[in-house]
This record gives C-alpha cells, sequence and structure tokens, in this order.
C-alpha cells in the first residue's frame, strides 16, 4: 500500500538548488533506499517529507491526505536525523521519553517510572547501557541507537525513515540494526534508508532511488540492478573499481620515527614512516588507532617512548608545537573537533594562517581571499560562494576544506583518520587522488587510518594492523585481505617477517 507520496517537490537554499521537482512514493511494507553524492539532495527531501522543511513547491499526501494542509499527518512519519542530536547532559530515559511525557501535579517527572520504561526497550534493541546514565558519557554507536530507539517508541509511526544510520555504527552494531530494521518492516511499516555504503544498500534494500544534483534520477527494484549501474547513476559516469592510489614515489628517507610509545589505549607502538609514503593503519573501532595519533599530535598524553621527525627529537604532549613542525591531525569526528560550524568557509580555510596574513596591523583581506579562493578551486570545493557557513556545506566538501586548511602549515605528515566517512563513492575517490599527490608531488608522509579495509588496501604502501593498542602484524600493499583480517581480530602475524620495521 502506498502510504506516502510525493509530487513535484522543489527546494531552494540561497544559491542552491537543493530539490529539482522531486517525485518519490514510499510503500508500506518495503525497504526503499536512497542514495546519491554528498549534497545531492538527500537530506534534503527527507526534511521535506517529515514536515521539517517546507518545500517551496510541490506537495505530499499521506494516506491520501494533503500534509501541507493537514500538518499532523507528518507525525506518521518517524525520522532519524543524519546528526546526533540527543541532550547529552539528560540521561537516557530522559532523551527517549522526555518530548512526550507528561509531568506529574508537582510539575515534576517521575524518574523512576521513565527508568523502568526505558529497560525493555534497551534490552529489545540490546544497547549496553543503564537508564540513568548521562547521554554524554555513553559511547557513539549507543547514542546513535539512541536516536533510533526514540524515533519509535513515541508516536504511532507507518514510515520510519533514517538518513545515514550507520556512520558511527560499529560491525556489529550495524548487523543489529539491520535486524531491528527487518523485524520493523515485518509489521508492515515503510522504511526509508540513506547510505553511503554501498554494501548495506544491496544488504538491505528492495527498491532504490537515485539523487544526482537535487533531482531523482532513477529508480529501480533491487535485484535489477548492480554495483556498477548504482556508481553510474550516481555519479554519471562510469568508475574504475580497480584503480588505486598508492604513492609511487616513497624515498628511503626517514621522517617520521615512533619508538615504543604507550598510552591509555595503546602499548609499545614502534613504526616509521617515510618521505613520499601512505602508511595504513587498521583495525577495530576501539583498537586504539586515532588515540595513539593523537598521543602523537599531543591532543592526548603519551606516557613513555620518544618520536623523531625529521632525524631530530620531537616533543610530544603539545599540539601548537606539532602544527609549527608539520605534524598535522584530521580529525575524525569533524563535526565536534574539525570544522568551526557557525563561520564561513572562508574564516574556516584562513584561521590556522592568519598570522602569515597579517599586513601591518591588521589581516589583508586581499591576502585572506587569494588564499581562500586558491584552496575552494585547487580542492574543488562545492560552495556557492566562500562566505558560505560551513554548516551548510555537505559533508565531502566540509572534508576538503579541513585538507585544504592544513596545507596551508606547510606539513610534512598529515593523519587522515577516517578521512572518507559519510562520503560518496566519486568524492572519496577524489580525496584518495588527493592523498596520493600531496605524497608524490610534496614528499608529505601520510598516516591513513580507516576502518574500511577496501580503503586501506587501495591507498596504503604498507599497513599496520592494530589490535588492542598493540601492532599485530605489518603489510605490504598486495597483501592477502585474510591475512589482515586476522591480524586485526588479534591473530598473530606469521614469521614472513611482518615484524620487521624496515
Ligand atoms: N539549511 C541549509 N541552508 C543552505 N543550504 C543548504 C541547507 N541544507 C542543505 N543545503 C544545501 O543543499 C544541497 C543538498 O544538501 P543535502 O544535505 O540535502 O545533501 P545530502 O544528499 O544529504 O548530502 P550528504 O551525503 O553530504 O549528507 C547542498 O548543496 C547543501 O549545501
Ligand atoms: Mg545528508
Amino acid at each position: 500500500m502506498k502510504v506516502l507520496e510525493a509530487k513535484k517537490i522543489t527546494k531552494l537554499f540561497p544559491g542552491v538548488v537543493a530539490l529539482d521537482d522531486v517525485d518519490i512514493s514510499i510503500y508500506s511494507g518495503e525497504i526503499h533506499c536512497i542514495i546519491g553524492e554528498n549534497g545531492a539532495g538527500k537530506s534534503t527531501l527527507i526534511k521535506c517529507l517529515t514536515g521539517v522543511y517546507k518545500p517551496d513547491a510541490g506537495e505530499i499526501t499521506i494516506n491520501g491526505k494533503d500534509a501541507g494542509k493537514e500538518r499532523s499527518l507528518f507525525r506518521r512519519v518517524a525520522y532519524v536525523p543524519q546528526e546526533i542530536n540527543l541532550f547529552g547532559h539528560m540521561t537516557v530515559a530522559e532523551n527517549l521519553f522526555l518530548p512526550y511525557e507528561k509531568t506529574g501535579v508537582n510539575g515534576l517527572i517521575n524518574q523512576k517510572e521513565l527508568n523502568q520504561r526505558a529497560l525493555p526497550l534497551l534490552k529489545d534493541f540490546a544497547i549496553n547501557v543503564e537508564p540513568e546514565m548521562l547521554v554524554r558519557d555513553i559511547p557513539v554507536s549507543a547514542q546513535q541507537l539512541i536516536q533510533i530507539v526514540r524515533a519509535t517508541v513515541c508516536q504511532d509511526y507507518q514510515i520510519l525513515m533514517l538518513d545515514e544510520p550507520t556512520t558511527s555504527l560499529t560491525t556489529e552494531d550495524t548487523v543489529l540494526l539491520f535486524d531491528i530494521i527487518r523485524k520493523i518492516k515485518a509489521t508492515n511499516k515503510a522504511i526509508v534508508f540513506i547510505s553511503h555504503k554501498l554494501e548495506e544498500i544491496f544488504e538491505l534494500g528492495e527498491v532504490i532511488t537515485v539523487f544526482r544534483n537535487g533531482k531523482r534520477v532513477a529508480h529501480e527494484r533491487m535485484p535489477n540492478v548492480d554495483l556498477a549501474w548504482v556508481i553510474t547513476k550516481m555519479t554519471g559516469r562510469a568508475m574504475n573499481q580497480d584503480e588505486t592510489f598508492y604513492s609511487e614515489k616513497v624515498t628511503d628517507e626517514v621522517l617520521l620515527e615512533v619508538n615504543h610509545v604507550t598510552g591509555a589505549c595503546f602499548t609499545d607502538v614502534s613504526f616509521k614512516l617515510r618521505k613520499g609514503e601512505i602508511l595504513g593503519f587498521t583495525g577495530l573501532v576501539g583498537a586504539g588507532r586515532s588515540e595513539l595519533m593523537q598521543a602523537i599530535f599531543g591532543y592526548l598524553p603519551a606516557y613513555g617512548g620518544s618520536v623523531k621527525l625529521n632525524g631530530k627529537p620531537f616533543k610530544l604532549g603539545e599540539t601548537n608545537y606539532s602544527v609549527r613542525h608539520g605534524f598535522i591531525y584530521l580529525p575524525e569526528d569533524r563535526k565536534k573537533m574539525g570544522i568551526l560550524p557557525m563561520l564561513s568557509v572562508r574564516e574556516n580555510i584562513t584561521i590556522p594562517s592568519l598570522s602569515k596574513l597579517t599586513r601591518y596591523f591588521s589581516i589583508s583581506r586581499k591576502r585572506e581571499s587569494a588564499l581562500t579562493e586558491a584552496v575552494i578551486s585547487a580542492y574543488n570545493i562545492k560552495t556557492p560562494d566562500a562566505e558560505k557557513k560551513i554548516q551548510f556545506l555537505s559533508g565531502g566538501n566540509q572534508q576538503k576544506v579541513i585538507i585544504g586548511r592544513s596545507m596551508s602549515c606547510d606539513p610534512q605528515v598529515l593523519v587522515f583518520d577516517e578521512p572518507t566517512k559519510g562520503i560518496d563513492v566519486g568524492t572519496k575517490a577524489e580525496i584518495y587522488r588527493l592523498m596520493k599527490k600531496l605524497a608524490e608531488e610534496k614528499g608529505i608522509g601520510i598516516i591513513l587510518i580507516s576502518s574500511e579495509m577496501e580503503e586501506v588496501m587501495k591507498c596504503a604502501n604498507r599497513i599496520i594492523a592494530l589490535y588492542h593498542g598493540e601492532i599485530y602484524g605489518e603489510f605490504a600493499c598486495g597483501e592477502k585481505k585474510e591475512r589482515i583480517l586476522s591480524a586485526i581480530i588479534g591473530v598473530q602475524a606469521d614469521s614472513k617477517g611482518s615484524y620487521a620495521h624496515d
């Protein structure tokens, strides 16, 4: 049965046509996947279909009635947004029920009862937290699951819309989520699912709609399509899936030498990085890869060990020192650590180089815009203009701003922490090419942390596997996937010389 139909939806933002004359129909008991490059308009569509945004043109009917006129119909649509938006300072139970909760005669909420009601839900969804815990103290993947539970508990919904729900989930949590989604579907509810992870689309989807530049470009039943079809529709061109991105100009010169470094989540780690090399770090979530790099960068403490950069001792524990000496860490959590969301693209690009852009006693606007324009064009950043607030750029373009910005700090070592999280296939390849170019043309040493095995295997000259904060294997590119996989789940590499750091 058709529960929702949208016809000729158009949504405009200053300088952007986010949705252009879009039609879509959602049926109950069906999993409908929506895909498209970053900025294609997926989230905007979902926000129109859930009543968050009012489209500039077009009509939406739910159960055959006009939702534009009867806005209460949007209550039939449960929605899990792309960003986590829970109240960190409130408890899990409060976050689950509060917006809908009645207060008692004294104006207070019965916390005990709330906690009791939360318990079975947490159990059903296998979320391993207590109802009275504060949301800010629980792991991101649990937060993401809580958001999903919250969307489903409080209203009598017919459609569940999930906007990239798996970006912060571990593999196990994703499996769990998919079970939950299938159960919900079995109760004849409609599911709309957005993801950049194409293997998830193939696993879960029954029908697929593809968007490009705000337009709906294709719609098919899942069994009728393959990977090549999806990529071609999404990007408008065929893409070579076998392209590799190793640096072909690795030198013998050791750039970074890490000796027996130990911190809270990792023990006795030693490795070397050469000029022009791309070194991959793989492992499960929680293996200590980010913590290790953050400790070298100075953001987290290191308890012991030493580091040399260009043969000279490198001071640990001071981020300013690291940036000044060209060791730059590009964080995984762009929103929290990477961008300044309320500032413009220009300000986000120029902030680390303001001292260089100063003339006499003030910032030279001319130099500032020259730098901004140079970065926008060099990194092919899609933005209507440099004054746009960066929070309105799509994820991939925010990432490119962060990379572009770090270039003005004269990097020698660049650490990319999950650089393609939430990024579409086309832009992924662009970012890989960028890393390769930086390594080959500027001799920068690149450290790539990634949970996506395909990604490290395509880009890294060498791969180090971490397990529980220890190096479990080191592999040259072209190594068999099975051997790397066994190292990341804690099976020590065999004697094939995998441990030699040279
Ligand atoms: N609130 C806003 N104000 C201005 N522009 C916006 C706003 N929200 C989205 N846009 C713009 O509309 C276009 C579509 O964005 P949208 O977030 O829908 O893309 P998306 O397909 O969800 O991308 P991603 O995969 O990166 O999440 C983009 O060009 C984006 O910059
Ligand atoms: Mg989106």
